[in-house]
């Protein structure tokens, strides 16, 4: 089975749980909706820009940034004409900066193979090399408003406490996507989308959802059955705020950029240089220990090493 037939789930909520779900989250989103610049648009472009970057990052820290890219690559066409080292500059501060490098490869992919127009129905856009299935669904519902489920964190969250009792021990992203298509309300896929996200995100969050708030608490299993639905905090891949733990990997990728944004286009930096800027106490001893970092940011296509071999020939810089 491909990626774009769900595998079939055996419990669909009956129709009229279904009817009740939706009546009741639609008009709650009618009046509770988000603002979010990335509603007031159908531009497929601005919604791939949208949706890559709120993958990782939240919303208040997108927001910004969001017009500040669309502001420098206005159009599809612009993002794909400029350089790999102008789109890693402009992602600065938003880390998982690799994102930054595939969302280009996307821009460049569908001008060269598609003319600059986004493929228009979701098999062609799952089909596209570097658009990942969440992405490529958010697409098609977002901008072409086709009646798709978008299954981030928190859709899987709230319809995982909403319909305990049809989830049970049922788990996977196949069963996640199947659920959600057969609870997406005919004619309103959009607004049910965006309307679990807004939910996930403000009311029924992952540490201390606001039950006595939330729209759906007379419809939801997990509030019914008294169970705990608090979840333990933090993958320890973070510190809680986005930003990665001081002196992890993420940590001084993050910084290694830093300093390659921060020098001119063409420049490369020696490999000692680039030590000292991440560790005041950088010494030879540490030069493997940077290569490896170098490697794995080389094979994301984040950075260009120069004269390699060793030496004092060897540098780093931002891909041209
Ligand atoms: N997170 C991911 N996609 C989103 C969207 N469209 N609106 C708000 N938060 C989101």
């Amino acid at each position: 089975m491909t990626a774009t037939t769900p595998s079939p789930i055996h419990a669909t909520p009956p129709a009229a749980r279904r009817a009740a779900l939706h009546r009741t989250l639609l008009a709650w989103y009618g009046h509770q909706r988000r603002d979010l610049p990335w509603r007031r648009t159908r531009d497929p472009y601005a919604i791939l820009v949208a949706e890559v970057m709120l993958q990782q990052t939240q919303v208040d820290r997108v927001l910004p940034r969001y017009h500040e890219f669309l502001a420098r690559f206005p159009t599809l066409a612009a993002l794909a004409a400029a350089s790999p080292a102008d789109v890693i500059r402009c992602w600065s501060g938003l880390g998982y900066n690799v994102r930054a490098v595939r969302l280009h490869q996307v821009a460049r992919r569908i001008v060269t193979e598609y003319g600059g127009q986004f493929p228009r129905s979701l098999p062609a856009l799952l089909a596209l090399p570097g658009l990942g299935p969440y992405t490529a669904r958010a697409v098609a519902c977002f901008a072409f408003e086709d009646h798709v489920p978008v299954v981030d964190t928190n859709v899987r969250r709230v319809l995982g406490r909403v319909l305990r009792d049809t989830v049970g021990q049922a788990a996977g992203e196949r069963f996640f996507l199947a659920l959600a298509e057969a609870v997406l309300p005919p004619g309103h896929a959009y607004e049910w989308n965006q309307a679990l996200m807004d939910l996930g995100a403000t009311i029924c969050t992952a540490r201390k959802p606001l039950c006595l708030l939330c729209p759906l608490s007379q419809h939801c299993d997990a509030l019914r059955s008294g169970a705990p639905i608090e979840q333990p905090g933090g993958n320890g891949r973070s510190s809680g705020n986005g930003q990665p733990f001081v002196g992890s990997t993420r940590y001084y990728r993050g910084r290694i950029l830093a300093a390659l944004r921060a020098v001119g286009s063409d420049q490369a930096l020696d490999l000692p240089t680039l030590g000292r800027a991440l560790k005041a106490d950088f010494g030879p001893a540490d030069l493997s220990w940077l290569r490896g970092l170098l490697y794995g940011l080389e094979r994301d296509g984040l950075v260009v090493l120069t004269g390699k071999g060793g030496g004092d020939g060897e540098g780093v810089r931002l891909p041209h």
